[in-house]
This record gives structure tokens, C-alpha cells and sequence, in this order.
């Protein structure tokens, strides 16, 4: 694999791909056309921090302009990591943007690679919005898809249309299903972002309900990895979860980031906007024997190194 395709290559997850493969010694093709629901600013700020490299390219576009011929040329896998994201914000007017995103350029992308001679690896990323709230004790990639925001139903469908590429013609399509990543350059909207933002500040941290909602947290390197070994040893229509090392309640979360900050959190429990799932637990067992996924980065860890980051972004 020598030539990679990366959507979306200046945004949270995309950015820190796109530096991995370069340190690789892969030949990138970034495409990122900066939605505004990362803020240009730190978009701009990701794409310094993979530099000047001289086997990447970048073209500041949205994947509706098409330009397949010249971002496809030569690649051996995509990376397919453009879309609209956020659960709370996809009700309303805003939907169509998503179905746009997230469907539709989904969908130009797989007609452009059918159209190769030979179709690159395409490595799709999929959301556990799929799922919605999750009952029992973990979730596999079997469990049922009952996505409680409209995002989760464009992830959901764009899922579906890659399946159908896959079953008509074989296309090399693969998914993931993260699970909220977190780390350096975690989207401005996310939790831990706006939670250590409010906390450096001093501010009240936004509690959305009671705090007792669970997440499988993943670092974004953690992600990243994924994304490789998927490009390596995926077959066609495989779809796998992508998690972190446990499930853990928000409120023990804010303990954690309270003692990194060597700061009692002040928070305001406020009541949240529709969307949210209550609880999100991965079954990674599938990547782990497939693929040879294994999360690396605790979240303590991983807490840490995106603390750092953004008390390095707040002096700078
Ligand atoms: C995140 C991403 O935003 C989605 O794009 C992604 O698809 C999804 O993860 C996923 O991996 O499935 P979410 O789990 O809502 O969605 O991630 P956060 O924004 O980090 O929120 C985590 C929890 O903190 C949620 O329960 C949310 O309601 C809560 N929260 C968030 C607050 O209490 N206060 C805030 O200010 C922000």
C-alpha cells in the first residue's frame, strides 16, 4: 500500500491519519472541504502540524466537486473519513446537510472507485450512533441498529449503501464503527473539549442530564491503528466496532480530568438536547480476532496527552 486517499484529512480523526500514513512513508491525497462544524482555524492549525510534507497533497474542496479522476489517481486504499458529525445537531433544516454529507457523498465516492480498473481498499468510518442507547452488557456488530438521532440514521444508511456496492459488485468496502474518540484535536462540540475548555477557564462545566451516561471512550490514535490494519486484512463488507479500553460514566470521567487539573469540577447539570445515547459499551472482539485491533491508550492517558494539547493551543 503506497497510495492513500484520505476525506476529510484536515478534521479531528483525518488529520492524525494523514500524519501516521506520511510517517509511514505512504503518498497521501488529502481532500478537505472545512463544514463548519470544526472551526477553520483549528483545521488549519491540524493541517501545519503534518507540514509541508512532501508526499502530501491537499485540496481545499468538498467531495461534491467531484474531482475523482485526480484525487483517485493511482491509490491503493481510501480512507473515508469526511461527513457531517455530531448527534445533537442533526435535527431540523441541518438534516438535509447530513443526508448530504453523509449519504450522498458516500455514495459519489463508491461510483467513483467502480469506475477504476482496479477498485482502491475503501475504509469507511462509521459511527456507534448505529446503535443507539445499548442494552445489555456489550455490544457486537450484530446487535440491532437503533440510532436515537438523525445522525445515527445517515451512518446508519450510508452503511447500508456501501453494502450494497459491495454485494452488486465486490467493491473492497469496509466500516468502522468508533466509538467516541477523544484525544488532541478532538472536535470543538465533543465533550472533553468544551469540559477542559470550561474547566481551564474556570467556567461551569455543562453537564447534559444527570451525568450518568456511559461511554466506551477511544483514543484517536487507537482509531487511527484501526483504520490501517482495516485497509490491511478486512474483506469486503466486514463492518467492526472500535472501542477503548472500558465503559465508564461521565461523572468518573470528570473526577479524572478534576485531578489533572488539580481542580474540583464545578458543574452545572443542564437538561440536553435530544439525540444523546445513554450508555455505549464495544464488544471489540471481532476487530481484536480479525484485524489484531487492541486499544493501547488508556483514558487516563489519553486524558492526559489531551490536556496537554490543549493547555499547549490555550498559551499559544
Ligand atoms: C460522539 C461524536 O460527536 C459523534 O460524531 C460520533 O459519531 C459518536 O461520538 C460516536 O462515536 O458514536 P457523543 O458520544 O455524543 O458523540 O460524544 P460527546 O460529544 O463527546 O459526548 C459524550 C457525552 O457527554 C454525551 O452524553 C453528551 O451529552 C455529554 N456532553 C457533551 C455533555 O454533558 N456536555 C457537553 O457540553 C457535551
Amino acid at each position: 500500500m503506497t497510495k492513500a486517499l484520505v476525506t476529510g484529512c484536515a478534521g479531528f480523526i483525518g488529520s492524525h491519519l494523514t500524519q501516521r500514513l506520511l510517517n509511514e512513508g505512504v503518498t497521501v491525497i488529502g481532500v478537505d472541504g472545512f463544514l463548519d462544524n470544526y472551526d477553520v482555524a483549528a483545521k488549519l492549525r491540524n493541517l501545519a502540524e503534518i507540514g509541508n510534507h512532501p508526499a502530501f497533497t491537499f485540496h481545499s474542496t468538498m467531495l461534491q466537486t467531484q474531482r475523482w479522476k485526480e484525487w483517485l489517481d493511482g491509490v491503493d486504499v481510501v480512507y473515508h473519513l469526511a461527513a457531517l458529525p455530531g448527534v445533537r445537531n442533526s435535527w431540523g433544516k441541518a438534516f438535509t446537510d447530513y443526508v448530504n454529507h453523509n449519504i450522498l457523498a458516500t455514495q459519489m465516492l463508491l461510483e467513483a472507485c467502480l469506475q477504476l480498473p482496479k477498485p482502491p481498499v475503501v475504509v469507511v468510518s462509521s459511527s456507534s450512533s448505529v446503535y443507539g442507547t445499548m442494552q445489555g452488557t456489550f455490544t457486537d456488530e450484530s446487535s440491532p441498529l437503533r440510532p436515537v438521532s438523525p445522525y445515527g440514521v445517515t451512518k446508519e444508511a450510508m452503511e447500508q449503501i456501501c453494502q450494497v456496492y459491495v454485494k452488486a459488485y465486490g467493491l473492497p468496502v469496509t466500516m468502522l464503527r468508533y466509538f467516541t474518540v477523544y484525544g488532541p484535536r478532538q472536535r470543538p462540540d465533543m465533550a472533553f473539549h468544551r469540559f477542559f475548555r470550561q474547566m481551564m477557564k474556570g467556567e461551569p462545566v455543562v453537564i447534559y442530564g444527570d451525568g450518568q451516561q456511559s461511554r466506551d471512550f477511544t483514543y484517536v490514535a487507537d482509531a487511527v491503528q484501526a483504520n490501517l490494519l482495516a485497509a490491511r486484512h478486512a474483506l469486503p463488507g466486514e463492518i467492526f466496532n472500535v472501542g477503548g479500553d472500558r465503559e465508564i460514566k461521565l461523572l468518573d470521567v470528570l473526577n479524572i480530568m478534576g485531578g489533572l487539573l488539580n481542580v474540583t469540577p464545578n458543574l452545572s447539570f443542564q437538561s440536553g438536547p435530544a439525540g444523546d445515547s445513554l450508555r455505549t459499551c464495544a464488544d471489540i472482539q471481532l476487530a481484536q480476532n480479525r484485524l489484531g485491533f487492541r486499544p493501547q491508550v488508556p483514558l487516563e492517558e489519553g486524558l492526559r496527552l489531551q490536556f496537554v494539547d490543549m493547555r499547549a493551543q490555550a498559551k499559544g
